[in-house]
């Protein structure tokens, strides 16, 4: 189906087909999940479960049960070859490619069903997100069982989620973050940025330098409801819509009672410009 240069599977029998033989050889693997589009935020987490890991395999599957009817599922960008380019450049040593039939084969019943990090923030917004990501996360896992799965703290909630989903089904693998990528001024990379108009371009490193000053200003001893307001009212003067600005607990993304900084913490932030949506997080330290 896929002409690549890069060594690719379509069907668990192949995938596992690959890894058992790896697994013969003694080697460790790791694993990086993606939606493709890839940039080097994606690559970057390659790099780390490289560094940690014998082997890596990426998978490249947008899954619709993480999209809500009328979000961008049939927009989102698609370019399996020019990613499975980027992967061999990376050394990933298998593309996992899967089809909607292997992944939600006919009478599909199953869905993970997720509170604790998972409530509030992104899940105001899109209510169906995590159990969507959840499902195909555990299920991905299962597919590959690898040793170890790097997620990246650009999407924070997610990886806490699961962190959450990995310990809670005994899933048996170590779950590695990634540090954000970003561009010069700040913006995380996104596949999702190649719909940010010019203009709106220019705006968008400001979310990051927002989220930095609210971090910096709780450093400083500035209560947390005050460096919220700070935050989310800069949020509203530059960007079309806010979603959330939240000040969080850094491991449980659990509220935390105003006043000082006391535990390591992180400035969450969603907001819309035109009809793309940003997310973006920073940690924030007491001092
Ligand atoms: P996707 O948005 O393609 O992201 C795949 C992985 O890359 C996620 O772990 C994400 O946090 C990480 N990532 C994205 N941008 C990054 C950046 N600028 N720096 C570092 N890491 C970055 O997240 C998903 O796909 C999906 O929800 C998925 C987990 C694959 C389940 O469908």
């Amino acid at each position: 189906m896929h002409n690549l240069q890069i060594p690719h599977a379509t069907t668990i029998s192949a995938l596992r087909a690959r890894i058992r033989s790896w697994r013969a050889d003694g080697l460790s693997v790791g694993f990086v999940p993606t939606m493709g589009a890839l940039h080097q935020g994606h690559l970057a987490l390659v790099q780390l479960a490289k560094a940690q890991c014998d082997r890596v395999v990426a998978s490249i599957y947008v899954n619709p049960a993480q999209f809500a009817p009328g979000e961008d599922f049939e927009a989102y960008p698609r370019s399996v070859i020019e990613d499975s380019q980027k992967l061999t450049e990376a050394r990933c040593d298998l593309v996992y490619l899967p089809t909607t039939e292997v992944i939600y084969p006919e009478g599909f019943a199953t869905t993970i069903s997720m509170t604790g990090p998972a409530a509030g923030l992104e899940s105001a917004a899109r209510p169906h997100f995590f159990n969507g990501v959840a499902t195909v996360v555990a299920k991905l896992l299962n597919q590959v069982r690898p040793d170890v799965a790097v997620f990246g703290e650009k999407d924070y909630q997610q990886l806490l989620v699961i962190r959450q989903l990995a310990r809670d089904l005994d899933l048996g693998v170590d779950i590695i973050a990634g540090e954000t990528v970003r561009e010069r001024d700040g913006l995380a990379l996104s596949s999702r940025n190649a719909y940010l108009s010019a203009d709106d371009r220019q705006r968008a490193g400001r979310l990051n330098q927002i989220l930095k000053q609210c971090a910096a200003a709780l450093a400083d001893g500035q209560s947390i409801a005050q460096a919220r307001q700070t935050a989310f009212e800069a949020c509203l003067a530059g960007f079309d819509s806010v979603d959330y600005v939240e000040v969080r607990c850094a491991t449980s993304l659990a509220e935390l009672a105003d006043g000082r900084l006391d535990t390591p913490a992180r400035v969450l932030a969603a907001v819309r410009l035109g009809k793309t949506r940003l997310i973006d997080n920073c940690a924030a330290t007491p001092s």
